[in-house]
């Protein structure tokens, strides 16, 4: 069964940290999930004022930030003393587990600040396991080549058996940031279960809907993909780049509280009342 589009998503503008300007996708009334994915935030832009500000110190607990750039550097730092800065195609995926306080900050102060952050959620057995770090810089992340088509693996394997340095067996998530040229299709065999979107980084993808209508994705748009064992995206006339991230639904109670995402409002404030505490 092919999976086919069932909805197209803009994001939203928001403002998150000290007064960062950046477009919420995931995480906003028009699309408050897609298990396990619980936010997805996109920034893009040249103009300092849109991000020099920041996310200085704050906690999280309960799942996985994963910040993933194209352009700029970020330094990240935590209260466990790691300490690094991102830098373009680099990506780094933090397992919040049980709590973690630490900031994200642009490392310069012009030009081009571009990427994604992205939540996945863990389940409610692991939301309290010890913090931990999967980071790569752009040269550990093998890049797939087929006819017209290149694939950076960022976690998950694909077909042709190209691994991604990031390991995640708990949601098995498959983030594919592909580049294809004008014409050319992306055809892949994927997991029938797990929720899978899509999300426009140049030019347009072209995927069918469920009357087998080719429709457009185009920069900024996310799409969200039925279920289904086979996947084909086709770049439109001028080629086109985008996501594709998939994961395994937890099915889980959410409950969130800024910050902090749990399985019960109780937990939710335990979190807080653990943070103010000093128990981070
Ligand atoms: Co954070």
């Amino acid at each position: 069964m092919q999976r086919y589009l069932i909805k197209k998503i803009r994001g939203m503008p928001a403002t998150d940290g000290a007064g960062v300007e950046l477009v919420r996708v995931i995480g906003q009334p028009a699309l408050n999930m897609l298990d396990p994915f619980l936010l997805l935030d996109a920034f893009r832009s040249d103009n300092a004022d849109d991000y020099i500000a920041g996310f200085p110190a704050h906690p999280h607990r309960g799942f996985e930030t994963v910040t993933y750039l194209l352009n700029g550097k970020m330094r990240h730092q935590d209260n466990a003393g790691h300490e690094g800065v991102i830098e373009p195609g680099g990506i780094q995926w933090m397992t919040a587990g049980r709590g973690i306080i630490h900031s994200e900050m642009p490392e310069q102060e012009d030009g081009m600040l571009e990427g994604f952050q992205l939540w996945v959620n863990l389940p409610a057995q692991h939301k309290m396991d010890a913090p931990h770090y999967q980071e790569y810089a752009q040269d550990k992340i093998p890049i797939e080549q087929r006819a017209g088509c290149s694939i950076r693996v960022i976690t998950g394997t694909t077909s042709q058996g190209t691994s991604g340095p990031v390991v995640q067996p708990l949601t098995q998530p498959l983030y594919l940031d592909i580049t294809l040229q004008a014409g050319h299709s992306f055809c892949e065999a994927v997991d029938p279960t797990h929720n899978a979107f899509v999300y426009g980084i140049q030019g347009e993808v072209r995927i069918p809907d469920a009357k087998q209508l080719e429709q457009g994705i185009h920069k900024d748009q996310l799409g969200i993909l039925s279920q289904g064992d086979t996947l084909t995206l086709t770049a439109g006339s001028e080629g086109s780049r985008f996501l594709f991230i998939s994961g395994r639904p937890l099915n889980e109670p959410v409950a969130r509280g800024g910050p902090f995402v749990m399985n019960t409002e109780q937990e939710v404030r335990q979190a807080f009342s653990d943070y103010r505490a000093g128990k981070f």
